[in-house]
Formats: structure tokens, sequence, C-alpha cells
């Protein structure tokens, strides 16, 4: 790697080239799962879950056994975590016994401090506000698929303007992508974010936010959504099915859509709310590879953060 980096919290805080050999790296783990087999031996990941998960844990625990490591499935429900102990000194205790640890959380502060007190690398596997490994995969996914990622290539999100849509918008910056977001009023993005991929995106990018599903994936050449409630807000999960009625990749939207047009959904998937079942499953390998491919992008930012 270039320029080595501690974490991976943000798809923003890592230069355009460092992401390129990751994806680079991906690709030669997934023709040779076999590659690099020794290089984490004798290391271990703690991996936090303040949420549920199942594409991330076992990815990353798949992962980990498969670069010779181990990773250490920490529930917050059944550790010191879950009673409070304050993440400072969680990051600290980690520090003594792991070489990485990876969090899935609600609040994206809990990321950032547990970095600041950690000495060991740091992965964000969810936060509120952001999901790089989703987001970094689903441009592998998308690169594996076209054989290349085109400056200005055209992305709609429809749906949430939720983590998924802040890390989109974080790799609409990265990659130059130009990516339309439809969002109901009152859901829209991160407007930091917004703002900074305006001013600060490589040639190609530009995210426009709109309430209009339709006018998103006209011409778009990847239609991608994720689900209206996320979790940790099951209490509001009805009155959004209406707020976000409409707001679903359907054969309105792949009609005007570019011919060809891709679909992609990071999963857990709600047939009927964000995606119809019908093209759910047209969409299914590509969905599924989507899916494989948390495998092999986070094995090879596994080898850059943690190999020696
Ligand atoms: N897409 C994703 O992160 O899935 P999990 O919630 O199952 O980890
Ligand atoms: N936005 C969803 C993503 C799940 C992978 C959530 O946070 O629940």
């Amino acid at each position: 790697m270039s320029e080595k980096r501690k974490n991976f919290l943000d798809l923003a805080q890592w230069s355009r080239q460092n992401l390129d050999e990751v994806l680079a790296l991906a690709t030669e783990l997934k023709a040779d799962p076999g590659k690099f087999s020794q290089s984490l031996a004798g290391k271990s990941l703690a991996m936090i879950f303040k949420k549920s998960s199942t594409r991330t844990r076992v990815s990353f625990e798949v992962g980990m056994f498969q670069l010779g490591g181990q990773a250490i499935f920490m529930s917050s429900a059944h550790t010191q975590v879950g009673r409070g102990e304050p993440l400072e000194d969680t990051a600290r205790v980690l520090s003594r016994y792991v070489n990485g640890i990876m969090i899935r959380t609600y609040e994206h502060a809990e990321v950032e401090i547990l970095a600041r007190y950690a000495t060991v690398p740091v992965i964000n596997g969810l936060t509120d506000f952001l999901h790089p490994c989703q987001v970094l995969t689903d441009i592998f996914t998308i690169k594996e698929r076209l054989g290349e990622l085109p400056a200005g290539l055209k992305v709609a999100y429809i749906g949430d303007g939720n983590n998924m849509a802040n890390s989109w918008i974080n790799a609409a910056l990265q990659f130059g992508l130009d990516l339309k977001i439809a969002v109901p009023s009152g859901y829209e993005p991160d407007a930091i974010l917004l703002e900074r991929t305006r001013q600060q995106a490589r040639p190609g990018g530009k995210v426009t936010v709109g309430d209009d599903p339709l006018a998103a994936a006209r011409a778009a050449q990847v239609l991608n959504t994720d689900v209206w409630a996320s979790m940790g807000q099951e209490e509001e999960a009805e009155f959004r099915r209406q707020a976000f009625a409409g707001f679903q990749i359907n054969d309105a939207l792949l009609e005007a859509a570019a011919p060809e047009a891709l679909v992609l959904h990071c999963l857990p998937a709600h047939r009927g709310e964000e995606i119809t079942a019908e093209v759910f499953e047209r969409f299914q390998d590509l969905i599924f590879t989507q899916a494989e491919n948390r495998l092999h992008v986070q094995k090879a930012l596994l080898v850059t953060l943690l190999a020696d």
C-alpha cells in the first residue's frame, strides 16, 4: 500500500489510489481465495456488534479464517460493552489482545472514539451514518460486471437518505459517479457530505437529490436501493411504509433506466417495499454476487490493514 492507513471508517478518508489498490487486491483474492492464506497467521480481529448482522459477521469471520487468522464475535448483549463499559476503555483493552477491531454500532461518533483510543486498525462495519464496507463492495461488483468503472457512471439511489445513501455520496466523490438520489421529502441524506462532494468530486462526479424516483432512474446504468426502515428504526416502520410508498425499484423504473441497467441491493431486502419481488428475482444472481463480494473485498481490506 502506497500510503499506510490505520483505519477504515469512511470511504472519503482514503485516497483514490488506496481504494483502487484494495479493489485490485480483492480481484486477485476472488480469483484465488487461497492467496495470502497465511498472511494473518496468529492474528485476531475483534468484532463488536451492537446491531444484528448476517453478511458482515460471516464474511469477516470467514475472511479472517481464510487468511490464517481468527475473528472473535463480541455481541454487545454478552460483553461489558452492552453494560456501559466506555468504548475508550474497550478500545485500549482489545488493543492489548487483538490486531484489529471491527465495529457495527449506532452513532458514528462511537467508531471515531474507538479509533482514537485503539492502537490497532479499526474498521467501520456500519453505523447510522455510513456503511463503507458495503459500498466499496458495490463499486467492486459494478466494476466486475461492467469490466470498468467509467467516470460519470450514472447511478440512481432510490429510497432512504440513510447510511447507504451517505456512503454512496462518498463513492460519487471518490470514483467520479453521476449519482441521482430520490428520497421522500424530509429523508434527505447528509447535507455536509453533499456539499463536500459538490466541491471536491473527481471528474464526472456529481450528486443530485430529488423526490422523483422516475427522474432519478432515467438513463441510469445502475439502480440501487435499501430498506425504508433501517436497524434502530423498527418503531417507525409502519409510518415509513406510508412515507416511502412509490420509492421502489420496479418495472417502471427499469424501463426508464438505460438498457442492461444493473440492479443492486445490499440486503436484507423487503420485497414489495423498496424493490418488487419480480425485479429482485430477475437480478438475484447479481445481488447475491454482491453479497459474496463482501468476503473478497473485506479480505483485501484485512490484508491491507493487518498484514505485516
Ligand atoms: N448488507 C449487510 O451489511 O448485511 P448484514 O446486516 O447482514 O451484515
Ligand atoms: N440501512 C440498513 C443497511 C443494512 C445493511 C440498516 O442500517 O439497517
